[in-house]
């Protein structure tokens, strides 16, 4: 199966969130992945609190650009944009996509993030999403780890 019909569709679940000097955080998310016919998916991803408030949303584009190498543009509205690059990996447990930012952008009045990293596990039925950041001089630390599944 192609890569873009393996991710392709509405992905929900839950996530916990931590960074150093952050209370530690738990969401539900919505993530959905958005074929347009092109070697590219359309990235949508909304996030909210236990009592249902609205956190991070994002929107990007996971691009294909060649046999086990992808791309991601990300853009968010607290003034971060991401660019990534890395791979994807088919092994007999899975599709696994890991991505380091190339650069990350941040307008004047956004906190400040220095690098990123990203991956995207398939397992079985289960999307994990897992986010690091260098944000604030803190260092490279684990600040999102989410399960989902279609639906
Ligand atoms: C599932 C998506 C995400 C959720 C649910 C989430 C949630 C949170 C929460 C609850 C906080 C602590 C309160 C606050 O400062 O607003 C936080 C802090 C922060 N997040 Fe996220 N976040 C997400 C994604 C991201 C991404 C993609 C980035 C950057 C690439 C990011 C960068 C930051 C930064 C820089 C802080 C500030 C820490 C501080 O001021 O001490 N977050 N996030």
């Amino acid at each position: 199966m192609a890569l873009r019909d393996m991710l392709e569709g509405t992905w929900t679940g839950s996530g916990l969130g931590s960074y150093p000097e952050v209370a530690e955080f738990s969401y539900r998310e919505v993530l959905r992945f958005e074929s347009h016919g092109r070697p590219f998916l359309r990235m949508e991803q909304h996030t909210t609190g236990p009592d249902g408030s609205p956190l991070h949303t994002e929107v990007g584009y996971l691009r294909f650009v060649a046999k086990g190498r992808v791309e991601l543009v990300v853009a968010q509205p607290t003034g971060i944009v991401e660019v990534l690059e890395g791979s994807v990996d088919e092994g007999v447990d899975g599709l696994t996509i890991s991505l380091t930012s190339l650069l990350v952008g941040t307008t004047p009045s956004a906190k400040r993030v220095d690098s990123t990293q990203r991956q995207f596990r398939l397992r079985g039925d289960e999307l994990v999403s897992e986010l690091w950041m260098d944000a604030l001089g803190r260092g490279m630390h684990q600040h999102l780890e989410a399960h989902l599944r279609r639906g």
